[in-house]
């Protein structure tokens, strides 16, 4: 397939680090230091929905397709206020979509398991069109009172319209199930037959052990989609690596000996945004005219799972 739009939407709400540490126990200068995040779009009186179906609006006005030629609609989503049905269907009934269309939460790499779903219903002859948006809203799984994980993330919308094209030239996805290192838990209704005691729990991560996930997987994930593609890393124009940290970026620049100029970064003012890191960067880098035709990009992310994947888009 081939990438023919994309489009964003952020919550119109900043948080700077300062902001935060009015009511908790840390600084800008702790959360700079360690994460390079300064600000963050957080939801407050929209609905994630709303910022969803707005992204996929964008993409799709730039695609120049109507939504009458949308063959299948994936959207990758970890939490919202709707267990049922699937955000898929909520941002559909507001753009007007209505092919088969599916949810995936496969939490941060969410954007490169959704291509890699699309780009094979494609080469099995299935659809010839598709939109991917990535909706998250991770501020409201971590705790507000836990500093350990609540500056880190931020909230928004990326999607892009995919056509008919060669343009994927590889992804690579990858596993090591140990939910115990990032994970959330909501208590679901009572039965009479359950005896579970009841407990929600905010987001919980082992920071450290995430962090090395992170730069392990996704520079091993890189090298062996670049061997496989037979491209070589010289050759790539950008690396969209997720906008998790500034540090993990910073170790997967030095591991690639490529030039810091060739992976764009707006974590600065994003935070994390979970799966729709790499769409909005995307949209971002699209939007300011920064790609041109043939330019070779790589996605690289990671997550709760733990998951990773990578792929390699010709533009
Ligand atoms: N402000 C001030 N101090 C903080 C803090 C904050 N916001 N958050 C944690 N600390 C404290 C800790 O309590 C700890 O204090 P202690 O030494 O007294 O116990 C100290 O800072 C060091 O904590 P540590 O967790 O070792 O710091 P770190 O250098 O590993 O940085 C992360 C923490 C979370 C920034 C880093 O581990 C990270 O980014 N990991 C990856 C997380 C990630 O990307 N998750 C999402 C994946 S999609």
């Amino acid at each position: 397939m081939r990438i023919i739009g994309t489009g964003s939407a952020l919550p119109k709400k900043t948080v700077t680090n300062d902001m935060l540490a009015t009511f908790l126990d840390t600084s800008d200068e702790w959360i700079q230091t360690r994460t390079g995040i300064k600000s963050r779009h957080v939801i407050s009186d929209e609905n994630i929905e709303d910022l969803g179906a707005e992204a996929v609006r964008k993409a799709l006005e730039m695609s120049g397709l109507q939504v009458s030629d949308i063959d299948m609609f994936i959207v990758s989503n970890v939490v919202s206020e709707y267990v049922t049905p699937g955000m898929s269907c909520i941002i559909a009934e507001k753009t007007g979509l209505s092919c088969p269309m599916l949810d995936i939460n496969c939490a941060c790499p969410g954007f490169i398991y959704a291509l890699d779903i699309a780009e094979t219903y494609y080469k099995a002859g299935k659809i010839r069109t598709a939109i991917i948006a990535c909706v998250e809203e991770p501020t409201r799984m971590a705790s507000w009172e836990d500093r350990s994980t609540c500056v880190l993330f931020g909230d928004g919308a990326g999607a892009v319209v995919l056509a008919e094209g060669d343009n994927i030239k590889g992804t690579k996805l990858h596993s090591e199930p140990s939910p115990d290192k990032l994970w959330q838990r909501r208590t679901l209704v009572d039965t009479p037959y359950i005896t579970k005691a009841e407990f929600d729990v905010p987001l919980q991560m082992k920071g450290r052990e995430v962090f090395k996930f992170a730069v392990t997987e996704c520079t091993r994930g890189v090298d062996e989609l670049l061997k496989d593609t037979g491209i070589p890393k010289e050759k790539v124009d950008w690396f969209m690596v997720h906008q998790a940290n500034r540090r993990i970026i910073d170790a997967i620049i030095s591991y690639m000996g490529q030039p810091a100029a060739k992976f764009p970064v707006n974590i600065t003012d994003h935070g994390n945004s979970s799966s729709a890191s790499c769409p909005i960067l995307l949209d971002e880098c699209n939007r300011k005219g920064m790609f041109k035709e043939g330019d070779t990009i790589v996605f690289s992310s990671f997550g709760a799972g733990l998951l990773s994947g990578a792929a390699v888009v010709e533009w």
